[in-house]
């Protein structure tokens, strides 16, 4: 078994550093671009890792706009952080990890923000065993991920942001102004962390959630803010759920994945709840779950599930309405209402025979 082999084996989702090392490795071999200092690719090597280089066999992992990718890469490499904000389901985690495994080698430095998340995650805490036994020393300090992106030049990931305390979300000011963490329990050298080349912190935020308003004028100031919006096209999302879904399948041991027109339908579907318009142009219910591109990955991988473990054979339209509901009618019984009117009426009359099959599985719809 090969290093990476050993990483990847039977890990559910190991890092992007470890799951496209061998692209990393080719990127860095053939990278003669000038590198911001602390970087362990060049700008532009560091783009294609994400956009993707057919010549150099390069995936293209991030579908969207290129220039977002610049700009983000930009933003990285000046002393202020950058923020994604966009809907939930839009990749801004995947594009975070992308980015971090791009410029420093590593992805793995995040704080994964929420109600309860303390200045400790974020900073440092102590071993209280060596806190007692010796008192404060570098021995018993326990580096939170801040402090380790700071001390090693790396890039700090911060999950969901806006989820934290805000008095938690103002401890990144110093860090981001000036580059700097001070220890008050240690004296010497060690009471003063500078950051050195190559830190940076990527934030995400999503649109549902507490939102950046709330975020403190003082923070919101230190960060480049970019929006990433939902895939626009058809075509290109119904081509990133079947890749994706069909990796996920692979992963899973399932050798026979739902056929196209299936997926199709299972897209246009999802992109017509999501938007309140049908292809035809008609007006209709909007629902109030996440209906993004993740979730429709995710619902393709269960009915590819399905199909396979229940029966033996690619998953269908009818899978696609069992597994549809745990995902479109979430919190609110209305949503069900909805999605049944819309297999009802919508779905009726559309040509084609996976829409027909849509139509006639509309009963295996739950409650
Ligand atoms: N533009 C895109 N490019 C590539 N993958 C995408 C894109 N949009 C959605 N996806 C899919 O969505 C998954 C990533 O979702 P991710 O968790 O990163 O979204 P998020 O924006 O962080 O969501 P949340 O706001 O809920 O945290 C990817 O693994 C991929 O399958
Ligand atoms: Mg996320």
């Amino acid at each position: 078994m090969s290093v990476v082999e050993e990483l990847t084996d039977g890990v559910q989702r190991p890092p992007a550093e470890v799951r496209f090392a061998d692209e990393l490795a080719r990127l860095r071999e053939a990278d003669t671009g000038p590198r911001p200092p602390g970087w362990a690719l060049s700008l532009t090597a560091a783009r294609r890792f994400i956009v993707g280089d057919p010549e150099l066999g390069v995936s293209r992992k991030f579908v969207g706009d290129p220039s977002l990718i610049d700009r983000a890469l930009v933003a990285l490499a000046t002393s202020r952080g950058l923020m994604l904000v966009g809907e939930p389901g839009t990749a801004k985690s995947l594009l975070s990890e992308l980015l971090a495994a791009a410029v420093s080698g590593v992805s793995t430095l995040t704080i994964q923000g929420g109600a309860a998340t303390t200045e400790d995650q974020i900073k440092y805490s102590w071993n209280y065993a060596l806190l007692v036994a010796e008192g404060p020393s570098e021995r018993a300090l326990v580096r939170a991920p801040l402090l380790r992106g700071m001390a090693e030049g790396r890039v700090v990931r911060f999950e969901e942001i806006t989820r934290c305390p805000l008095e938690v979300q103002d401890s990144l000011l110093s860090p981001l102004s000036d580059r700097v963490m001070a220890i008050p329990e240690l004296t010497g050298p060690g009471a003063m962390v500078f950051a050195r080349d190559g830190f940076n912190v990527i934030a995400t935020a999503n649109t549902r959630d507490r939102g950046v308003n709330e975020m403190s004028a003082a923070l919101k100031r230190r960060f480049n803010f970019e929006t990433v919006f939902p895939i626009a096209d058809f075509a290109t999302e119904l081509a990133l759920v079947e890749a994706e879904a069909g990796a996920l399948l692979r992963r899973s041991g399932v050798t026979a994945a739902p056929r196209l027109d299936v997926l199709e339908v299972l897209v246009t579907t999802f992109r017509e709840l999501r938007t309140g318009q049908s292809a035809r142009g008609d007006t209709m219910d909007r629902l109030s779950s996440v209906m993004s591109t993740a979730e429709a990955v995710s619902v393709a991988h269960a009915v590819g599930l399905r199909g396979w473990f229940l029966r033996g054979e690619p998953g269908t339209a009818e899978d696609f309405v069992a597994c549809l509901a745990g995902t479109a009618a979430k919190d609110s019984p209305e949503d069900l209402a909805k999605l049944r009117r819309y297999l009802e009426q919508q779905v009726l009359g559309r040509s084609g025979a996976q829409w027909k099959a849509l139509h006639a599985a509309r009963r295996h719809l739950p409650g």
